[in-house]
């Protein structure tokens, strides 16, 4: 949602989009590997074209069945994530209850950003209309919870160990991504890969000091050009292959 900031001397190994691109190429050498989008918003709070391939690549190369998304907002990451997917793929997008607003979320009041209110009161007053606007094999494909990321009961809703690919795109306070991030382990499956996004954006300074920490003990990329960041062990390994810096 806002340009990324430059390259900081700590944190995650940077990597190019084209060595992402490169392991789409040589997994389909015979195919012309298509990405669909809608054109990307004007308003803040979605990502960009590069962000969307980079997913989109993702989801091929991990054969993504299931896709866990935290921040539905209007939609646009959810259908993305569905257009891009196999037809039996199913995606879980998760986004506050638009009838509890406004009672604010008790767990960040002061960190909650202007950006954050801003398009938690507009997912609030619209939804999500660009699912709502999608085909309907694409809606079939999506389920909305609707209830703080906080208070989301792994259980309740079976999602524990189950997830191919899960995008972190809810809150940008440090206690909502530290939540998101624990949770998204507890629901990634052997081999999942788990993405952030808005690592080095200008407003969300939270979200670049959190993933900085976490690289300290994992193994994660970030893809230039995006606030895109990915935990994938698998992807390092290829990489490793491939001699990418
Ligand atoms: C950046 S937007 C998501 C954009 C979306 N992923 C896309 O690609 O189009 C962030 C969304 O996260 C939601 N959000 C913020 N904190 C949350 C929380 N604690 N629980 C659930 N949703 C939250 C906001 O209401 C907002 O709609």
């Amino acid at each position: 949602m806002n340009s990324p900031s430059p390259a900081r001397a700590h944190g995650p190994l940077a990597l190019r989009p084209r060595h992402i691109f490169s392991l789409l190429e040589q997994r389909f050498p015979d195919e012309n590997v298509m990405f669909q989008s809608v054109m990307p918003p004007t308003g803040i709070g979605s990502m960009t074209l590069l962000e969307g391939a980079i997913l989109a690549s993702l989801i091929r190369l991990l054969e993504a069945k299931n896709i866990f998304e935290f921040g539905t907002f209007q939609g646009h990451g959810s259908v993305l994530l569905a257009v891009n997917s196999a037809p039996e793929a199913r995606i879980v997008t998760l986004d506050f209850d638009p009838a509890a607003r406004p009672a604010a979320a008790d767990h960040a009041p002061a960190a909650s950003t202007a950006n954050d209110s801003f398009l938690r009161d507009v997912h609030a007053a619209g939804g999500a209309p660009c699912i709502a606007r999608a085909a309907p094999a694409l809606q079939r494909k999506i389920t909305q919870i609707a209830c703080d990321s906080h208070t989301l009961d792994l259980d309740a809703h079976d999602l524990r160990k189950r997830f191919d690919l899960i995008f972190i795109d809810g809150g940008h306070d440090a206690a909502t991504v530290r939540n998101d991030t624990r949770k998204a382990f507890d629901m990634a499956c052997d081999g999942a890969a788990i993405v952030w996004h808005d690592y080095g954006s200008a407003v969300h300074s939270d979200v670049t000091d959190y993933v900085d920490e976490l690289s300290a003990t994992l193994p994660l990329v970030h893809v230039e050009a995006t606030m895109l960041v990915l935990y994938w062990p698998a992807l390092n390994t290829a990489l490793a292959h491939t001699g990418a810096k």
